[in-house]
């Protein structure tokens, strides 16, 4: 296990379009995803793409906590191999986002709210569910990733863009 090194924006691999990944259940893939769990784990957040570890391949990693989910329980830490989105209606809902890429900053972007995750497990097992709020926008931030997008492009109003260090002195009233 290692805690990897995550890409700062800026850096080209966070411009990249990742590739899919052939063999998800490789060593090398389960080391992947190992060692990302760590390095969330150690930086804090709710996912990470490989792209953000200077890996350009189709695989993300996330959890949400309970507050969050909707449901009242969290959705434990798991990895996503070849993700795939596919809004299940227009409704669009405007949140809060940070990013491990881009420290010290936050900002609001449109998402859409409810969506179908087609997917491969770690194990290589199909993923075939829907996600609402929340974790619907955190799928949305990590595969973005996957294609190269940073949340910042996705932001419409950019005066809710800033650090967070002032953003939590002032709080805004804009959404
Ligand atoms: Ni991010």
């Amino acid at each position: 296990m290692a805690i990897l090194k995550i890409a700062r924006m800026g850096h080209p691999i966070l411009r990249e379009v990742a590739a899919p990944v052939t063999d998800p259940t490789s060593p090398e893939i389960r080391q992947l995803i190992a060692d990302m769990v760590e390095t969330l784990e150690d930086a804090g957040g709710v996912g990470l793409a490989a792209t953000q570890v200077h890996v350009p391949l189709r695989l993300l990693i996330f959890h949400v906590p309970a507050s969050r989910t909707g449901t009242g329980e969290d959705m434990p830490l798991r990895a996503i191999i070849n993700p795939v989105l596919t809004p299940l209606s227009d409704d669009m809902v405007t949140g809060w986002e940070g990013c491990l890429s881009v420290p010290g900053l936050r900002g609001t972007v449109p998402r859409y709210n409810k969506l179908r995750l087609t997917g491969l497990t770690a194990e290589g097992k199909p993923i075939d569910e829907v996600l609402e709020g929340f974790p619907a926008r955190v799928l949305q931030h990590e595969a973005d990733h996957l294609d190269g997008v940073l949340y910042p492009a996705r932001v419409e109003d950019f005066r809710t863009f800033g650090y967070n260090e002032e953003l939590d002195r002032h709080p805004m009233d804009l959404i």
